[in-house]
């Protein structure tokens, strides 16, 4: 586990940018594995930024979101779908026919489950899975308690995932309830990941995942078990941290 420490969210985004490009450039056809929040966004603009310089191209990389809320369609501007190609797939030279998102209005949510699960394994697998981490240490929507072995399946989204989101909403009562997320098996089967964070409320459980006990009550804590996961932390975030880096 490779722990990275920045002083700012911008510094963040360009140090995550580096590792992705780095392993883009060796490996055709690339498939990316993204991640939604506000802390990618500045990893986001500087994909965009080395794209627009010609220093990466993603005409071969398709993608797979982690998550998606149930109920809500993609036009929907609260919905992933709407923030991916906001603030990436619009801006990059990626065919939009090969970036996936969880289908949040599936008629068979279940069902299309496991179809997500075999189109990423027919595309070889993520080579690169983009993580945030919640304030109560969950990834993608995997909230603690979830199995360490969970694969991409619906649950149920935790009162304090509600409230952390429900910034984006116009009040809490419409903040879907449910969501579909790739599971913490499924992460971490992906060859490469970087997670980013930054801000003070993140470092209590940056530290707990990256230094304490591996535990399914902060699933981030799993990532410990990842061969090729480097962390991307700001200052701020990283506080709480007892080890070196
Ligand atoms: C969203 C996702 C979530 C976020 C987490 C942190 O696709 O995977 O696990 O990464 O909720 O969100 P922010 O970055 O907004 O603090």
């Amino acid at each position: 586990m490779n722990v990275i420490i920045v002083p700012n969210a911008e510094e963040m985004g360009k140090q995550a940018a580096q590792l992705i490009a780095a392993e883009m450039k060796k490996t055709s056809p690339f498939v990316l594995g993204l991640a939604t929040g506000s802390t990618p966004l500045t990893l986001y603009k500087e994909l965009i930024r080395l794209n627009k310089a010609g220093e990466i191209d993603f005409s071969k990389v398709s993608s797979f979101n982690l998550d998606e809320y149930v109920g809500l369609p993609g036009t929907h501007d609260q919905s992933y779908r709407y923030f991916m190609n906001q603030n990436l797939f619009d801006h990059v030279n990626i065919d939009k026919a090969r970036t996936h998102v969880p289908d949040g209005m599936a008629k068979d949510p279940t069902a299309h489950c496991a179809a997500y699960e075999q189109m990423m394994r027919e595309a070889g697998g993520v080579d690169y899975q983009v993580l945030g981490i919640g304030s109560n240490g969950h990834i993608g929507f995997n909230e603690p308690g979830s199995s360490l072995a969970s694969r991409t399946r619906v649950v149920k989204l935790k009162e304090s995932t509600i409230k952390d989101n429900s910034r984006f909403f116009a009040k809490i009562e419409d903040v879907p309830t449910q969501a579909i997320t790739m599971g913490i098996g499924t992460i971490l089967d992906s060859k490469h990941a970087v997670l980013v964070a930054n801000g003070a409320n993140k470092a209590e459980i940056v530290a707990a995942a990256i230094e304490g006990s591996v535990t399914a009550w902060v699933p981030a804590s799993a990532l410990q078990f990842h061969l090729a996961i480097t962390w991307v932390i700001t200052q701020d975030a990283a506080t709480k941290l007892k080890g070196k880096y």
